[in-house]
């Protein structure tokens, strides 16, 4: 017992201001949680010194104990005190960094907005809607008949190559990814009593590379009327409303002939555009023409009963020229800022 403390007031009091002094300095109850087992642990020097009192005479226990006990009391009331205040200031910590401002103004969710090219589809749909016709649609992937042979189609024609036409695997399934929308006359037809006014805007493909004027994915928009007694009379002044709703009281269309497998006599058809950039002019803008009995027939339809007239365009090159647009990647890349021009909200 040789090295037990001697219990002086000096040794208790360096004690407790040590103690005290790492009650002060503690920064958080980690630190202090150190420091309590360092100044007031079984191995502290107020320990030891609490042990050594067993050792001394009897008659200097009851002094020592009183000493001890006080300092070994002030310095565990010291630790409470400080643990209380470090946890509300902990407590508050946590709070502060938890915080939500509920004043604060949200950031504003992009939900996107419709394509310039839907709102153009969906434009030229309705005009026709506005004359009584249907929309109708069909798959885009589809049978080689719906894309050729109902169409009046030879096997040899050059757009069932393919170099043209995108085919699925195996090619002896004759599936292929739909080169235009004509394929909706024909739908039309089988699945409609008559007579048939039918309008079909969608998605094409063909083996194009993208480039200024062409995309191998695009839209067109079909028309296709059957009824009994339609001439070409009524193909153009159909056309050349949808001309004047588009482009104003001084469009009008003219006919080129031309030759399409699917139609009898058949046209290029021209518009007027008197707002063209650069100047008013006629430009190109789609296929048109009288039905093929043969197509009538494809679709168990009596051709001497029931006539009518047909038409398709492009609509990417629809909002090309109506918007005086130099470059068709634009409208299939996706930025933003395309559809921004034209007044949407992304
Ligand atoms: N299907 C033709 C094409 O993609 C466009 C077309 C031409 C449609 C004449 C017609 C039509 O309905 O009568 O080039």
């Amino acid at each position: 017992m040789s090295d037990a403390p001697r219990i002086t007031e000096s040794a208790v009091a360096e004690a407790v201001d040590a103690a005290l002094a790492a009650v002060a300095s503690a920064a958080d109850s980690a630190a202090l949680k150190a420091a309590r087992s360092a100044h007031a642990g079984e191995a502290s020097p107020l320990a030891q010194l609490n042990a050594a009192i067993r050792d001394l005479p009897g008659s200097e226990k009851a002094a020592a104990g009183k000493l001890v006990g006080q300092a070994r009391a002030r310095v565990a009331e010291a630790f409470t005190a400080r643990q209380e205040q470090l946890a509300a200031e902990e407590e508050q910590a946590r709070l502060a960094a938890e915080a939500v401002d509920v004043t604060a103004i949200a950031p504003r969710r992009r939900l996107g907005a419709r394509h310039p090219l839907t709102m153009l589809m969906e434009e030229m749909a309705d005009i026709f809607v506005g004359m009584g016709w249907e929309v109708g649609e069909g798959p885009e992937v589809d049978h080689e008949w719906f894309i050729f042979d109902a169409l009046n189609t030879d096997p040899d024609h050059p757009a069932r190559s393919e170099q043209d036409t995108l085919y699925l695997s195996p090619t002896q399934r004759h599936l292929a990814l739909r080169s235009h929308t004509s394929t909706v006359q024909i739908r039309s037809l089988l699945s409609r009593p008559l007579p048939v006014y039918v309008v079909a805007p969608g998605k094409v493909f063909r083996r194009d590379e993208l480039d200024a004027t062409h995309t191998p994915v695009f839209h067109q928009i079909e028309g296709i009327a059957i009824d009994r007694g339609l001439t070409m009379a009524h193909l153009r002044g159909t056309l050349e409303h949808l001309a004047r709703a588009m482009f104003g009281p001084e469009a009008r269309i003219r006919l080129r002939p031309n030759f399409f497998p699917f139609t009898e006599p058949s046209a290029e058809m021209d518009v007027w555009h008197p707002t063209a950039k650069g100047g008013p002019r006629w430009i190109e803008w789609g296929g048109c023409g009288m039905v093929d009995p043969n197509v009538l027939r494809s679709a168990g339809v009596d051709p001497a009963e029931y006539q009518g007239f047909a038409f398709g365009m492009g609509i990417e090159r629809t909002l090309q020229f109506r918007n005086g647009l130099s470059d068709m990647r634009d409208m299939v890349e996706g930025d933003v800022r395309f559809s921004q021009q034209f007044g949407m909200v992304v």
